[in-house]
């Protein structure tokens, strides 16, 4: 049979490619690096992977190849690692190899390479000190951050007792309730629910939220340089982006006029009085783009992190109004109907701190947690994984690790309870992550929950018009596990 010249190429082509494939498969296998599915030519592990159910198609693939593997990104390895004993191996014990921050392009777009949550060597080492010393000293301005938060707490219960008995859905008061304390971080204000400058933040981040999360979004993490410079809705970041860098401008003009070096109000005055130490540093990180760019990280990673915690913890306590009543009681024998709740009240009260610790673990809000990527060559668990490789953590599979949680997969406070009630640890709980890249805002986060739940239950009965068997409390299908489904609630006073 004449297969003619274009028949002839196309086999030619068929049989190279074939032939490519491979031995690009039989060079993957001599690298030696931890096993996982074959990857297709230019889709990689594309079809092993269910996009909009990320952790989950990860924690099915790790039950066929253990708890090092490799999946492929098109032609680009990226390990994961399942289970607390492997991610503390690599993050605590290998902490200087796998410390490093992997490639998130489209947090890349937005802070262009400065800031904290994406930076890696000097860069990242300076913004990371100046971002837990500035969180963790609140307190050298006048008023600290305890104060702060506990202010906005009794706002938002004042929020909630202007809508009365009335069904309310709680999203927006949580927004605004996280979005404050960073406002004051970061600038030294609170802002009046209404506030028009307040609102124009917050919808400016609202929008850049949801463009991130939408299907344009996911495609210029995949094509960035060719979608940025498209026409079309994504546009908008890039416009929002430039609005806010305009109110941080301003506002560090404002603080500039003002600022007592002796007495930093804010986020911004200590940027300031470093950048005073460092003037004669040509190169210096404390320059405007690495505040922008710290201030941009603070909001993304310390607003939709924590209200979505806070949304699912009063969805668990609707649906176990058990939970909520052993609270009450620890509550109304520890702090009383009239005492304002403090930090200091945690450690009498291990139910609702064990309650709160089951919140984050059973919410996992980052199933993923952020990606890493190795600093050097080296050898895991008897596999090879080259410098510059991501590794991606599965916090998912630590929070719910059956290895440390009896009944991984319900909601049990007892997981953090000793049998006489005293509150028990446990090292597989890692919301925040682990190690020198974990989480800048935990302390910080650790107050605002027990602060916000104490002072809510303290004043209202929480209340579901479903019964609590009704009550789904899984995230919304086909969200990456990390959105909570919409709910209404009630309050009653107590
Ligand atoms: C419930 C609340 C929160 C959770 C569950 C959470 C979780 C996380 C996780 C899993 C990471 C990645 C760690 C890693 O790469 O291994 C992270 C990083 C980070 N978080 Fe949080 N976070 C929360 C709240 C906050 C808050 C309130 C702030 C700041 C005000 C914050 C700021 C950051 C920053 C700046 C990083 C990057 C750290 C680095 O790259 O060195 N987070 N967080």
């Amino acid at each position: 049979m004449e297969l003619g010249v274009s028949g002839t190429l196309l086999l030619a082509v068929l049989l190279s490619l074939v032939l490519y494939f491979f031995t690009w498969r039989r060079n993957l296998k001599k690298k030696n690096l931890p096993p996982g599915p074959p990857p297709l030519p230019l889709l990689g592990s594309l079809l092993d992977i269910n996009t909009k159910e990320v952790h989950m198609s990860l924690m099915k693939l790790g039950e066929t190849y253990g708890p090092v593997f490799t999946v492929y990104l098109s032609s680009t390895p990226a390990v994961v690692l399942i289970g607390y004993d492997c991610v503390k191996e690599a993050l605590i014990d290998n902490g200087d190899v796998f410390s490093m921050r992997g490639h998130l392009e489209f947090t890349y777009l937005i802070t262009k390479g400065y800031g904290v949550l994406i930076t890696n060597g000097e860069r990242w080492k300076q913004m990371r000190r100046f971002s837990l010393s500035t969180l963790r000293n609140f307190g050298m301005g006048k008023r600290s951050i305890e104060e702060r938060i506990q202010e906005e707490a009794r706002y938002i219960t004042e929020e909630i007792e202007k809508i009365g008995g009335a069904p309310f859905d709680p999203t927006h008061l949580l927004t605004l309730f996280v979005s404050n304390i960073i406002c004051f971080i970061v600038f030294g204000e609170r802002f009046d629910y209404e506030d028009e400058k307040f609102m124009t933040i917050l919808n400016l981040l609202k929008e850049m939220f949801l463009l991130m999360s939408s299907s344009l979004g996911m495609l210029i993490n995949v094509f960035p340089k060719i979608i940025s410079l498209l026409p079309g809705p994504h546009q908008k970041i890039f416009t929002n982006l430039k609005k806010l860098k305009y109110f941080v401008a301003e506002s560090l003009e404002n603080h500039k006029a003002t600022l007592d070096p002796n007495c930093p109000r804010d986020l911004i005055d200590c940027f300031l009085v470093k950048m005073e130490e460092e003037k004669s540093n040509p190169i210096t990180e404390f320059h405007f783009d690495n505040l922008f760019g710290t201030v941009l990280d603070l909001f993304f990673a310390g607003t939709e992190t924590l209200s979505r915690t806070l949304q699912y913890g009063l969805i668990y306590l609707l649906k176990y109004p058990d939970v909520e009543s052993k609270i009450h009681e620890e509550m109304d024998r520890v702090i009383g109907q009239n005492q304002c709740p403090s930090v200091e009240d945690r450690v009498q009260m291990p139910y609702t701190d064990a309650v709160i610790h089951e919140i984050q673990r059973f919410a996992d809000i980052a199933p993923l947690g952020l990606p890493h990527k190795t600093g050097q060559d080296t050898t895991f668990r008897g596999y090879n994984i080259p410098k510059d490789t991501t590794v991606v953590t599965i916090l998912a599979s630590v929070l719910k690790d059956p290895k440390y949680f009896k009944n991984p997969k319900q909601f049990d406070p007892t997981n953090f309870l000793n049998d006489n009630g005293s509150f028990r640890k446990n090292e597989s709980f890692t919301p925040f992550s682990l190690g020198k890249r974990s989480c800048v805002g935990e302390s910080l986060a650790r107050m605002e929950l027990f602060l916000f739940f104490t002072t809510i239950l303290q004043k209202f009965n929480l209340k579901s018009a479903l019964a609590p068997e009704d009550i789904e409390i899984t995230p919304e299908p086909n969200t990456n596990g990390v959105m909570p489904r919409t709910y209404e609630m009630y309050v009653t006073p107590r």
